[in-house]
């Protein structure tokens, strides 16, 4: 049984005390990280959220204080007073490592187990445990300092939207279904029996609605929903920055948002990041780098190779292109001694994950080049190759040609794969860009029809409207996202604000007029009554996060965190319910049979 605080209040906290404090007498609480007891003396690091001090129960100070220390272990919670002294031999590796604190009274405010995992900083325990002991893993100084950190960008953001007129106005959290987009997460009514509520997966059209009241700039710290498959930086719930503004086009939002982005770059890390940020269209984010959320802190471009090898006798490649695909190719410096015959046939191996074929290669050497496809080509072509990717002798080119789409995706996860394997990703660089102009539609094979890139509210670009109803591809869109060192940290758009062009956007997506309506009436509707230009953005705050502290998963910025089943470990959610909880529901379950 732990004991009272008594009449004992905290004075100090463990990590702030420093020399200047010496001969003061202090009163401090927290968790015991160890203890070690030398004869007369026993040593306790003693921790709170601030830090470690060293305290010291001596018999010559209070003998009742050091007999109660001989019991003490790892994660006990104590109430200590005691005076602060400079230390004989100095820890340089604590900010309090000058001092230590002479015990005079102690208290055991609870006694602790022994802790299933380790609390510091690099124990190599598993994610398992981690995530099922979170209370304990949040205990660590880099989780303390990640979730202070996260408080903090929350403040930047708030501070900032709330000096340039922005009001945080809540949205529900039981909405209705959304047919485009990511899968809902439902929640039965009990009220309406057989009707479900979705949890948001954005409050996308609530700040729509918003603009169309007046309400000019909004914004909110929100927890969005969807129920996709997870990756590293992907949470079924996860929090984003919610902004929309009236009568506004692509460049204001963007212009507020950099000077958003600058503040939380100067406030968290100390870093004075340029404006304007470059901006950089989809297109030529994909010619360059096959990818629209391109890494900018390495090269290894991507260069386009089809008219070398449109008639080459190489007919992998030439028939490629003639089928209106493309051959490009990337060229690493030095990279013909880094890259073994088994490290290229690694390097395929991952090339074929994102669909390619095969991974073409040629090692530039001393007046020669050595490549299983030479023999294929003509010295012209090859001339040409090494011209076009500027490759020296040392260089390896790697190639690839199929379908675009395919080329885009394995050649732009190559660069980044290569640029990790030779360790050429430098840290503590921050490459920030907009991407700008996304296509307004992308065809899905799936469902056989064109869907919406971003949302289907997205504003087409202006030059481009006439084209939606004759080459809905070609459209571009007033899209733009946010992308610091590749990853999309934010997106947005300018929304649609008239209801004829919203009404041709659904025809495009191949909805009847009945089908809009029943979908978005209730938007539709809104838009009869007076609707300004807006538009806005959403950052996902936990990547945002991950950039600003390093970490490379989102669940180290979060508290409690899901896994990639979508589960918490600690609380074992989702879980099953009484029978009671059923009925009052009017739902009976009938598990599909999970070989069907
Ligand atoms: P979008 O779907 O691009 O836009 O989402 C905005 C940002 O949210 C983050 N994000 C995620 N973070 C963690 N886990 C996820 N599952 C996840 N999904 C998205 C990304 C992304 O850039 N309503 C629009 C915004 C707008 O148009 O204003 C929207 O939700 O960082």
């Amino acid at each position: 049984m732990g004991e009272s605080m008594g009449n004992m209040r905290r004075t100090h906290m463990c990590g702030v005390l420093r020399e200047e404090n010496v001969n003061q007498e202090v009163t401090l609480m927290g968790w015991v990280q160890k203890r070690r007891n030398l004869g007369g003396l026993v040593f306790v690091d003693l921790r709170d959220t601030t830090g470690l001090v060293q305290i010291v129960f001596d018999t010559d100070v209070s003998d009742e204080a050091f007999k109660k220390a001989e019991v003490i272990r790892s994660e006990y919670v104590l109430a200590i007073k005691g005076i602060v002294k400079k230390r004989e031999s100095v820890n340089k590796e604590m900010p309090t490592g000058d001092i230590e604190v002479f015990v005079s009274e102690l208290k055991i405010l609870d006694e602790a187990e022994t802790p299933p995992i380790y609390i510091k900083d690099n124990d190599d325990v598993s994610d398992v445990m981690r995530l099922k002991y979170r209370y304990l893993d949040l205990r660590k100084p880099f989780m303390q300092k990640n979730l202070k950190t996260r408080h903090k960008t929350m403040k930047v953001f708030r501070d900032f939207l709330d000096e340039n007129n922005f009001n945080e106005i809540e949205t529900p959290m039981l909405t209705k279904p959304t047919p485009e987009g990511a899968r809902d997460y439902l929640v039965p009514s009990r009220v309406n029996p057989g009707r479900f509520y979705a949890l948001p997966q954005s409050p996308q059209l609530m700040k729509q609605l918003l603009m169309v009241s007046g309400m000019d700039r909004y914004y909110q710290i929100v927890k969005c929903f969807r129920d996709e498959d997870l990756r590293a930086n992907r949470q079924p719930e996860f929090t984003q920055v919610d902004i929309e503004m009236s009568f506004v086009d692509v460049d204001d939002v963007i212009e507020i948002n950099e000077r958003l982005i600058q503040k939380i770059f100067k406030e968290i890390k100390g870093i004075d990041i340029k404006l304007p940020i470059r901006r950089m269209t989809y297109k030529e984010a994909m010619d360059r780098y096959g990818s629209d959320k391109p890494d900018l802190r390495f090269g290894y471009e991507l260069k386009n190779l089809s008219d070398i090898l449109a008639n080459s006798g190489f007919k992998a490649f030439a028939s490629v292109i003639a089928d209106g695909g493309s051959v490009r190719a990337i060229k690493v410096e030095e990279g013909a001694n880094a890259f073994s015959k088994k490290g290229i046939s690694k390097l395929e191996k991952f090339a074929k994950t994102y669909g390619a074929k095969g991974l073409a290669w040629i090692k530039v050497e001393e007046d020669t080049v050595n490549s299983p496809i030479a023999k294929f080509l003509s010295e012209e072509e090859i001339k040409a190759i090494l011209e076009r990717t500027e490759a020296k002798n040392g260089d390896i080119i790697f190639i690839v040609g199929d379908k675009d789409s395919v080329v885009y995706d394995s050649l732009g996860h190559l660069r980044i794969e290569v640029a990790k394997k030779l360790d050429n990703i430098p840290n503590d660089v921050f490459e920030l860009l907009w991407i700008t102009e996304f296509p307004l539609l992308e065809y899905s094979e799936e469902e056989d029809r064109y869907v919406a890139k971003h949302h289907p509210f997205t504003h087409p670009m202006d030059e481009d409207i006439d084209m939606l109803e004759t080459e809905p591809h070609k459209v571009r869109a007033k899209a733009y996202d946010i992308v610091i060192n590749g990853d999309e940290i934010g997106g947005g758009s300018i929304r649609i604000n008239n209801s004829k062009l919203q009404s041709k956007m659904f025809k495009a997506l191949g909805f009847s007029e009945e089908e809009a309506w029943s979908k978005f009436g209730f938007l539709l509707e809104a838009f009869k009554y007076g609707v300004p230009p807006h538009g806005g953005i959403a950052y996902g705050l936990g990547r945002f996060l991950m950039l600003l502290t390093g970490m490379t998963n989102l669940r180290d910025v979060i508290a409690f965190p899901k896994t990639q089943n979508a589960t918490c470990l600690m609380t074992e959610a989702p879980a099953n319910v009484t029978k009671k909880q059923l009925e009052e529901l009017s739902i009976d379950i009938k598990l599909k049979d999970s070989k069907e």
